[in-house]
């Protein structure tokens, strides 16, 4: 990933943002020593912006597309009041083993329910509604985790999407590969629905945060 945000800004938006947990710390410098693709964890930034988007909605149940090594999950289950639960989705073995060790290690973790299998497949067996649904895994069904997640989502509640400016690739015409063209196919797709209204927020890669039209 492309950093779109000079690093000494960065620096200085995450000084000046609520402090990283002691267990996301940990659990970020194993996955950054460890585990490929280490640059997907949202990192402390980011975390920092979701824990306030958590508490902003008054989120109790949240959903999760893509754990990966666990942050993200961490960052909502301490955002989260005593009874709230985070529904976190994932397909690969190897970073949920790394998350469930650290989950296990903090009490927040009794938050965290992990599904895995493809995230569509677990989305359809849901019934009940999310305050938070956030997208985080492949972007070739960014649409349809999009479609889906509004049929789930609290009246009040939000969506947010990441990597919606996909290291500035989603500037390039003809889009030069499907991850790219899906994405630009989202933030189309979004930006004229009736139903939804939305911002593009320049986090990191770029989050979209997308709400009922009212
Ligand atoms: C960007 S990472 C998630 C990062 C995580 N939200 C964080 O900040 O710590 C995307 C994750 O989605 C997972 N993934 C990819 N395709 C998936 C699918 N169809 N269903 C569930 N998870 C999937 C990948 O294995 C990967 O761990």
């Amino acid at each position: 990933m492309e950093r779109l945000v000079p690093a000494e800004i960065e620096a200085y938006a995450e000084t000046h943002s609520m402090p990283e947990s002691p267990v996301c710390r940990a659990l970020r410098e194993e996955t950054q020593r460890t585990m490929d693709y280490a640059q997907m964890l949202v990192g402390p930034l980011e975390g920092a912006f979701l824990k306030m988007m958590t508490q902003l909605v008054g989120a109790t149940r949240v959903l999760e597309i893509g754990m990966f090594t666990g942050y993200s999950a961490l960052c909502f289950a301490e955002a989260l009041p005593e009874d709230g639960r985070v529904i976190t989705c994932e397909i690969n073995e190897q970073s949920a083993a790394l998350a469930r060790h650290y989950i296990a290690q903090t009490p927040v973790g009794k938050k965290i329910s992990i599904r895995m299998g493809p995230a569509l497949d677990t989305m359809r067996t849901f019934t009940g509604s999310f305050d938070l649904i956030f997208i985080d895994a492949d972007k070739t069904n960014y649409l349809n985790y999009f479609r889906r997640s509004l049929d789930l989502l609290a009246p009040n509640g939000v969506i947010l999407i990441d990597n919606v400016l996909w290291s500035g690739e989603v500037l390039k015409q003809p889009p030069p590969d499907e991850s790219t063209a899906a994405i630009q196919e989202l933030n189309r797709t979004v930006a004229n629905d009736p139903r939804v209204t939305a911002v593009l927020v320049t986090i990191r890669d770029g989050i979209l945060v997308v709400r009922r039209a009212r």
